[in-house]
């Protein structure tokens, strides 16, 4: 939800933010925005729209200055247009700042504002900041440091915020400031950069510092200074904290689209290695002679020091968001069937307000990508709160749920960019699978030949992921087929009803098509009303003990004149006959058919979109980490 950019150094600012917009544009792309300061003034540009755009406005102005902010935007507050755009400035244009999260209080702060003769430029949160930071300037007849009027305006906010400001009052700095939304600091070498994520950080410098909730930086050519934002709102004392310097182990080339149309597409064909990234070094396959009767062990360094709390919990919460929501859902049936550990899995948005019955007998797991997901990071905290124990699975590496979390396990996934998640899922049942069989063989309720024949399959799985992304042309084919559909059904049981529901997502979200999710079994209950010969089915089924169920609910569909595109396990004569069109998936356990079974999904609502001509990467009112609630 916006990306927020700035720098400071040795090279002209410029070029610099230009390059971490475009790496940030996937945060939001309703508006965009700079601030220059040349070595007499600030100058700034800012319009709706993307990045191109302001490219477009800028090319013809030899700008050229040592530190810069900039700002991609997802509007919440004041729609998009070229007034609501960031950088956002005070009265006299004296301060400049990017913002993002929500200013809870703007309304009563504005009021505020204007009762003391302030004028407003926009209908937006952001520019209360501007005009709160000004005024202990004006207080202090521009006597001030600009890090100390920052934290006195900062005084006054209520929500969430991560933000950068500049100001001509005392230039050649920008301070930083996260509650709420995420910051990380590059250190180069007499250079700075900041940025929401690390994307736009890696051109620059792969040593980071990761600021966290309520600490701010000034970062200045001749160092960096990184404080505490004072505790309550009467104190304007602040700490100097010493941070630690972590690196980033993954290169630009991650980051860009090497030779794919689009990244959702680069993505989808990075399944196979996301899950061999997440199994790497965690699988134990010994044959079970040499082990000690242990083999097919699972190895999770990081939640060794919290195994023995995790293995007295009496239950398993499993919370999060969208995707990562979905594959929680089919990590509770893992839990269930291998842990024997009653297991749960909520939104994150709702639980977070159901004043929840957990307490210390309760792990919970939260999931996400990108760590940042304002609903899953205030869930665990709730939960925390509660005294459960907390443990993230998550991708991005120093996010704030992986911080914050009591122990978890990384997915290693590399960076997913395309709004619409695909290896991330794949690489979060993976970590579900590994955990759900850790603990099974802990309780002992999962034998050894299992989780040997388990461990032995899924490190067989990334080739199998493969042959079915060998299809990719035969799903174009197909997606051309059903293009003129506008409306879906997406029907799945058990361990793909799941993969239905996710399936459904993917087609909604990057190609604005209905597509409705739903168990198989309860299709009868009510959506089989909607069936007819222009509501096609996209049935999931594949091979498992529950196929001759799902065999007759598409026998009803059928009965409807429904058309049905089926995904099912090779060697499947039966379905051949039955549904319209079919796209073969390797044989594989059961358990694992939702690592191959989603793949021809998300081609199809990849090719879908494509073939629509939408932004794959960036679809409408959509942003890849949902950092408001
Ligand atoms: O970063 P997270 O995994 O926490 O994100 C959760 C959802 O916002 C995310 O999965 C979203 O639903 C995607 N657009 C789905 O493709």
């Amino acid at each position: 939800m916006c990306g927020i950019v700035g720098y400071v150094g040795k090279r002209n600012a410029l070029p610099v933010v230009m390059d971490g917009l475009r790496a940030l544009e996937y945060r939001g792309y309703d508006s965009v925005g700079v601030a220059l300061w040349d070595g007499a003034k600030i100058k700034f540009e800012k319009t709706i729209g993307r990045v191109a755009s302001l490219e477009e406005k800028i090319a013809r102005k030899p700008w050229e200055g040592k530190s810069a902010i900039a700002h991609t935007r997802w509007a919440t507050h004041g729609k998009p247009s070229d007034r609501n755009a960031h950088p956002h400035f005070d009265c006299t244009k004296s301060i400049f700042l990017v913002h993002n999260g929500i200013v809870e209080n703007f309304s009563e702060l504005r009021e505020a504002l204007l009762r003391e003769g302030h004028n407003f430029n926009s209908d937006t949160d952001t520019e209360i900041l501007a005009h709160l930071i000004e005024r202990p300037f004006l207080a202090a007849q521009k006597k001030i440091l600009l890090e100390d009027a920052v934290l006195e305006g900062l005084r006054h906010v209520n929500g969430t915020f991560g933000l950068a400001v500049m100001s001509k009052n005392d230039p050649e700095k920008i301070v930083v400031a996260r509650r709420g939304s995420p910051i990380i600091l590059g250190i180069g070498i007499g250079e700075y950069i900041v940025a929401s994520d690390a994307s736009a950080v890696v051109n620059i410098t792969k040593n980071v510092v990761y600021l966290h909730d309520n600490e701010a930086a000034a970062l200045m050519p001749s160092g960096v200074q990184i404080f505490n934002l004072p505790d309550g709102k009467a104190s304007l004392s602040k700490k100097i904290l010493k941070k630690q310097i972590d690196t980033i182990d993954w290169d630009i080339a991650q980051a860009q689209k090497g030779g794919f149309k689009h990244f959702m597409q680069k993505e989808i064909f990075e399944g196979p290695s996301a899950l061999e990234n997440v199994l790497r070094g965690r699988l134990l396959d010994l044959p079970s002679a040499l082990s000690g009767g242990g083999g097919g062990g699972i190895k999770l360094g990081g939640i060794a020091q919290i195994k023995e709390k995790l293995l007295s919990a009496k239950r398993l919460l499993i919370l999060a968001c969208g995707t990562s929501y979905y594959a929680g859902l089919i990590g509770k049936y893992y839990f269930e069937e291998f842990a024997k550990i009653p297991t749960a899995c909520e939104y994150a948005s709702e639980f977070r307000y159901a004043n929840p019955a957990i307490d210390s007998e309760t792990a919970v797991i939260l999931i996400s990508q990108s760590g940042e997901t304002a609903d899953t990071l205030e869930a665990m905290r709730e939960a925390k709160r509660k005294s459960a124990l907390t443990l993230g699975i998550v991708n991005v590496v120093g996010s704030t749920i992986a911080r914050e979390s009591d122990a978890g396990v990384y997915n290693h996934a590399g960076p997913e960019i395309g709004v619409a998640s695909t290896k991330a899922f794949i690489s979060q049942l993976g970590a579900l699978a590994m955990l759900a069989l850790f603990l099974g063989k802990e309780k002992n309720t999962v034998s050894p030949a299992l989780s040997e024949k388990i461990v032995k399959e899924l490190k067989g799985l990334p080739n199998k992921m493969k042959r079915v992304l060998g299809k990719d042309e035969e799903i174009r084919k197909l997606a051309e087929k059903y293009l003129k559909h506008k409306n879906f059904l997406y029907l799945g049981r058990k361990y793909q009803y799941p993969v239905a529901l996710e399936g459904a997502l993917k087609l909604k979200e990057i190609s604005y098509r209905h597509a409705e999710g739903y168990a198989s079994g309860e299709m009868k209950h009510g959506p089989i009303a909607l069936i007819d010969e222009n509501f096609p089915t996209v049935a999931l089924a594949v091979k498992d003990p529950i196929y001759e169920k799902t065999i007759s609910n598409i026998q009803e569909i059928k009965a409807r004149n429904g058309k049905v595109l089926a995904v099912a396990t090779d060697g499947d004569e039966k379905i051949g006959k039955l549904a319209d069109d079919v796209i073969f998936i390797p044989q594989t356990l059961e358990i694992l058919n939702p690592i191959l079974s989603v793949i021809p999904l998300q081609l199809f609502a990849y090719h879908t979109a494509d073939l629509l001509g939408l932004d794959v990467d960036k679809p409408r009112n959509l942003a890849k980490s949902v950092t408001v609630e």
